[in-house]
């Protein structure tokens, strides 16, 4: 049990939550988005055909120990020659919407200059396809998979790099902006940065401390260099969105060290991206997080970063519980005693999301319409079978509350207007492999047999019903 608690993202009054309601039920408003989420790196393989050019996550992954499994990103679920298949699905699931993202060193191979018309046909075709069957394509430029040789120049910590995801972006739109209209700048520089340039578990694998501050704000400089452009060349109806990754931060104690800490780690893992931009400024509390840091940001840069979005994407996974210590920010996360967890590590305790999604609404005034990005579980144990599906029932639980949860929160007012879940298929987890395993669609690594889950079957149910009620009405 958690003792006490200073709740950061705390809801004032609690709603009841029944956690064994089921949203088949429950009505989300017409044209919501449902959809389902992947990344390039985590799917296609192919990583060195038609003329792609090593991405940080090659180079991070071939160094024996980075990833548990000895794994790389290759061949994963080779995606890129298997889309076909990979479009049936999402096409039997019945999503409206289908999040991927362009592996920057497959269409400009070294992060600058022309663009690879191999790599850009590839993503041309998939649009295609996705638009034949009525799916409309959700694209993320950045999805961690930096090309290797802007990484040789710095990386992230090179605020060249931020003018150079400016420059591909544009290129990007010019290319796919005919149909693609919904465009995603970033999937969370909270994990680029930190992940990446702080405690090194991620590509590029620097431990930087204090330094990786530079990666966040050229991060968020890319964002914000990139939104212009991206109106500019794709005109007024286009959605111009950043994913961020938040959590509910939760002290382990009433003791003000851990209710400290606590505060720190919000500021280090949400406050640091929501307030440039949301508000154009760094938290107030940021020197206590990055005390010796690099001072990197220059005048306008903020201005920048905060430029009105189309929406504001949220990847939702679990609660932080945070007790004072080593860890960055001064804060280390404790392991959550009184929910039931994933192999992430994770809680499946969705008040938490509702509390997340209220307090951003009190605090940031004129915020854009949110979309949840991601929000799944992580599994390792989940073998196929022969005479039925893979019953994950811990992940049906954990969507259906997360679902429930979002729909109460749209009840009281809050601008919701989509959902995808993570993943559509188990996929190269990172650093852990593939042996974590979040798809609807079990995949054999070793055959390649996409066979769908139990979970599959339920958000295709839950799907239709959404569809038979509107049209119901
Ligand atoms: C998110 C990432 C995504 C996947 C999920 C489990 O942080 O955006 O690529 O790894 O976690």
């Amino acid at each position: 049990m958690i003792t006490a608690s200073v709740v950061i993202y705390a809801r004032r009054d609690p709603i009841p939550h029944s956690r064994e309601s089921t949203v088949s039920n429950v009505v989300f408003p017409a044209g919501f988005t449902f959809g389902t989420a992947t990344s390039a790196y985590q799917i296609e393989g192919a990583v060195a055909e038609d003329g792609r050019a090593p991405s940080i996550w090659d180079t991070f992954s071939a160094i024996p120990g980075k990833v548990a499994t000895g794994e790389s990103g290759d061949p994963a679920c080779d995606h890129y020659h298997r889309w076909p298949e990979d479009v049936a699905l999402l096409s039997e699931l019945g999503v409206s919407a289908y999040r991927f993202s362009i592996a920057w060193p497959r269409v400009q191979p070294t992060g600058d200059g022309a663009l690879n018309p191999a790599g850009v046909d590839f993503y041309s075709r998939l649009v295609d396809a996705l638009l034949e069957r009525g799916i409309t394509p959700w694209v993320t430029l950045y999805h961690w998979d930096l090309p290797q040789a802007l990484q040789d120049k710095g990386g992230w910590i090179n605020r060249d790099t931020a003018y150079r995801f400016a420059e591909y972006a544009g290129l990007m739109a010019e290319r796919l902006g005919d149909r693609v209209r919904h465009w995603i700048t970033l999937n969370e520089p909270f994990v680029s940065a930190t992940a990446g340039y702080q405690t090194g578990r991620h590509a590029p694998g620097e431990r930087l401390g204090d330094g990786a501050f530079a990666a966040t704000h050229h991060l968020l400089l890319s964002h914000g260099l990139a939104v212009p452009v991206l109106r500019e060349r794709l005109g007024s109806s286009a959605q111009v969105g950043i994913t961020l990754d938040l959590s509910g931060v939760v002290a382990a104690s009433d003791s003000t060290a851990d209710q400290e800490a606590a505060r720190r780690y919000d500021a280090w893992k949400n406050r640091i991206y929501t307030d440039p931009v949301l508000r154009g400024e760094y938290p107030k509390d940021l020197d206590e997080v990055f005390p010796q840091r690099p001072d990197p940001v220059r005048d306008g840069d903020l201005e920048l970063i905060a430029a009105p979005l189309d929406f504001l994407g949220i990847n939702y996974y679990t609660p932080k519980l945070v007790a004072a210590g080593d860890g960055p920010a001064g804060a280390d996360v404790l392991p959550w005693r009184d929910h039931p967890v994933d192999d992430m590590g994770f809680a499946d305790a969705p008040e938490t999301f509702g509390e997340l999604l209220r307090r951003l609404v009190a605090d940031y005034p004129g915020l854009p319409p949110l979309v949840i990005t991601e929000n799944g579980v992580g599994l390792r144990s989940e073998p196929a079978t022969t005479d039925g599906p893979i019953a994950d029932t811990a992940r049906v639980r954990y969507l259906e509350g997360h679902l429930r949860t979002l729909a109460d929160a749209i009840a009281d007012g809050i601008d919701i207007q989509g959902y995808f879940c993570w993943s559509l298929l188990d996929n190269f987890e990172w650093a852990h492999g593939t042996a974590v395993r979040f798809g609807l669609v079990h995949v054999d690594f070793t055959t390649q047999r996409r066979t769908p889950k139990a979970s599959f079957a339920w958000y295709r149910d839950f799907l239709r019903a959404q569809r038979a009620q509107h049209a119901d009405a």
